[in-house]
């Protein structure tokens, strides 16, 4: 079967850094694909290019298919690909509810609908009961929650997840995860990086580890997280070759 996202020699430079060099891997549909590499590996900004958000200096993306190079992250959520951030702004002006509703519209004109759907995505993170709330006093667990819930109202094929768990108390790992499979079974595509390898080692199918820029390994999560080439980038035995 087809790959339902396909990322094909995908690479960025930032000055005189290479931060993305050369990356491809594919997703199948249903698949939950763990995204994985010590800081400054190129994971979030592997992200953006996927969703739109930052321009690959070469390279392409497809979902089912088409081309997404090139097109605005706006027309992507339309495509039904969006990603969290690793550290979720939401407008602090506005309440939960309202944050959520501002996602739902990107997808649906109705603004009844929308409301609908922001609050069945509030209820699935476990924050229907701050609908209301200032979106201001959000804890950090609660942002990476409330960020979640405004990417499923958008009722996405391909979820992108930078670092869910980040911040997140311990207390609420199990749920959150829970939670992403929940997603999955609901027929949802997930892409997880995640810095907590032994709760990504449960989630995902497949792990891709990333350091420096480029793919490391792909494979089984176990065998990746026991690939040499990762412990030694973990371990910072390489510098950055800066070109
Ligand atoms: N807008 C930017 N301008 C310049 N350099 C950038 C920019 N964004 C990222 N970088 C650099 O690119 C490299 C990759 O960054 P990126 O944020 O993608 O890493 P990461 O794997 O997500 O790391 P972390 O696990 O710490 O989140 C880093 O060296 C970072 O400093
Ligand atoms: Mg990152």
């Amino acid at each position: 079967m087809k790959p339902l996202l396909e990322i094909s020699n995908v690479s960025r430079r930032f000055g005189g850094l290479l931060a993305v060099d050369s990356v491809s891997f594919d997703v199948a549909e249903g698949e939950i694909v763990g995204v994985v590499g010590p800081n400054g590996a190129g994971k979030s900004t592997l992200f953006g290019i996927v969703c739109g958000d930052i321009r690959p200096g070469s390279g392409e993306v497809r979902l089912a298919g088409a081309r997404l190079t090139g097109l605005s992250s706006d027309r992507i959520a339309r495509n039904g690909l969006v990603r969290t951030f690793q550290t979720p702004r939401p407008f602090t002006s506005m309440t939960f509810l309202g944050n959520v509703v501002v996602a739902a519209l990107a997808r649906t004109g109705d603004t009844a609908e929308a409301k609908r759907r922001a609050e069945r995505a509030l209820d699935r993170v476990g924050l229907l009961g701050f609908r209301d709330a200032p979106a201001s006093g959000a804890s950090t667990g609660q942002r990476k929650r409330l960020d979640i819930a405004r990417a499923i109202a958008t009722e996405p094929r391909v979820l992108l997840l930078d670092e869910p768990l980040g911040g997140v108390d311990p207390g609420s790992i199990d749920e959150i995860l829970a939670l992403l499979q929940r997603l999955r079974e609901d027929g949802m595509t997930l892409v997880v990086i995640e810095h907590n390898l032994e709760a990504l080692v449960r989630l995902a199918d497949r792990f891709v580890a990333m350091a420096l820029g480029r793919k490391l390994a792909e494979g089984a999560p176990r065998e990746v997280m026991r690939d040499p080439r990762l412990v030694d980038a973990y371990l910072g035995g390489e510098g950055h070759e800066a070109a």
